[in-house]
């Protein structure tokens, strides 16, 4: 019997992670602690709500005091630690909520571990899922592996640096049982339309323009989030104690021949005549110290753990835009409220 706390969990790749191991492990009790801000949405996990071996904590990672009192309260045998402010853009408005979510709220973690599993850690795992950010921008050639150097440039990414040094801190120091994995772009269902996939199939839909930063050469490296959430699961039970992994899906593309597929298959979904969604393309000024490029070398992952990606591009964007196309209602909740204003903003001047 494993009781496993997850954190994040009410968001786009923690649903998917919680979903998993509820539904996967019936003997682990998975306690999903989530402060639900704006990305945080419990609606994301009606599906698995009712199960017994699911529990919802609504808290603040980076209430020190609340999270010690979890921990007391709690016999937790893992943490998979997800829960972050992740957009880049709103890092570069306020840089302080994602130091102190991503660094002081993984600190806290971190503290209450070190504190309450004293004198088992060998029995005890601190699961930290980061970001391929880290490693900061490629040029036209190479990829990044686990041993590249770190060299974040956004807020976000010097945040989510930030965090996997304490975590790593912690294991050489404490001799805790700590893993990471650095993870390139996410897509899939339930993903917050502020970032850009499901950003433009919103605009797609509601035949809004579809802002494309700069020139649209930056290039992500796109995984399927249930492939993600696989690999976690793989990590988290056979990864050696202090090891890290990268995650990708060999799956480069530009964003501006993401966005024209994207149109494509938008216009077949709804029945407009081919090149019409494709109209909608708007060039915009760039993001502030926009990475050029970002490509994962997996071959650790693949070679060690037996992970491969499951879907082609193609297959899983088609997907995902039926799961947008299908759940209206998740879409219309969550573009009211705050996220009206923040796109307002971001896009105002743009
Ligand atoms: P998300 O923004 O969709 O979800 C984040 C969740 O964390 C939300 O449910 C939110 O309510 C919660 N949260 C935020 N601040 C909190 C706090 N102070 N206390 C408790 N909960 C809080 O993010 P995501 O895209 O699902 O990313 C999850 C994790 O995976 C992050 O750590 C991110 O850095 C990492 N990651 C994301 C991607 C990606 O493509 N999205 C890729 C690699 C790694
Ligand atoms: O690489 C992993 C990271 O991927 C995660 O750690 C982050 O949490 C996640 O948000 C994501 O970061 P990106 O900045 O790459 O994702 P985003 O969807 O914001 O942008 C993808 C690309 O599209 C990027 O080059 C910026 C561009 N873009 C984005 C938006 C929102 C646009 O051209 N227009 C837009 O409106």
């Amino acid at each position: 019997m494993k009781k496993i706390l997850i954190t994040g969990g009410a968001g786009f790749i923690g649903s998917h992670v919680v979903r998993r191991f509820v539904n996967s492990y019936p003997n682990y009790e998975i306690v999903n602690l989530d402060k639900l801000t704006y990305a945080g949405n419990l609606a994301n996990l009606t599906d698995i709500e009712h199960k017994p071996n699911y529990k919802f904590v609504k808290e603040d990672i980076t209430d020190a005091d609340a999270i010690n009192q979890l921990f007391r309260n709690e016999n937790f045998d893992a943490v998979i630690h997800l829960a972050a402010e992740s957009h880049v853009d709103r890092s570069i408005t306020d840089p302080t909520a994602f130091v102190m979510t991503n660094v002081i709220g993984t600190v806290n973690l971190l503290n209450a571990a070190r504190e309450y599993w004293k004198g088992s850690y060998d029995q005890k795992r601190f699961y930290h899922v980061s970001t391929d950010e880290v490693y900061g921008a490629l040029g036209e050639e190479g990829m990044f592996t686990e041993t590249t150097a770190y060299d974040p440039h956004s807020p976000y990414s010097a945040s989510k640096a930030s965090s996997d040094h304490f975590v790593r801190a912690y294991h050489d120091t404490y001799g805790m049982d700590c893993v990471i994995s650095n993870c390139s772009n996410n897509y899939g269902s339930h993903h917050f339309p502020e970032k850009l996939i499901p950003l433009a199939i919103n605009n797609i839909k509601n035949n809004k323009p579809v802002p494309v930063y700069g020139k649209g050469e930056n290039v992500r490296d796109w995984l399927w989030v249930e492939d993600h959430a696989r690999a976690i699961d793989v990590i988290f039970h056979h990864a050696k104690t202090g090891d890290t992994y990268n995650i990708g899906g060999h799956n480069e593309w530009k964003n501006i021949d993401l966005i024209n597929l994207l149109c494509n298959i938008m216009d077949q979904k709804l029945g407009r005549e081919a090149g019409e969604s494709a109209k909608l393309i708007t060039y915009v000024t760039d993001r502030a110290g926009h990475d050029l490029r970002y490509a994962i070398d997996s071959t650790k992952l693949q070679k060690e753990l037996d992970w491969v990606p499951s879907l082609q591009f193609e297959e899983g964007l088609a997907k995902t835009v039926d799961w947008y196309l299908q759940n209206e209602e998740w879409l219309n909740n969550v573009t009211s409220g705050n996220y009206q204003s923040y796109y307002e903003q971001q896009y105002s001047n743009k």
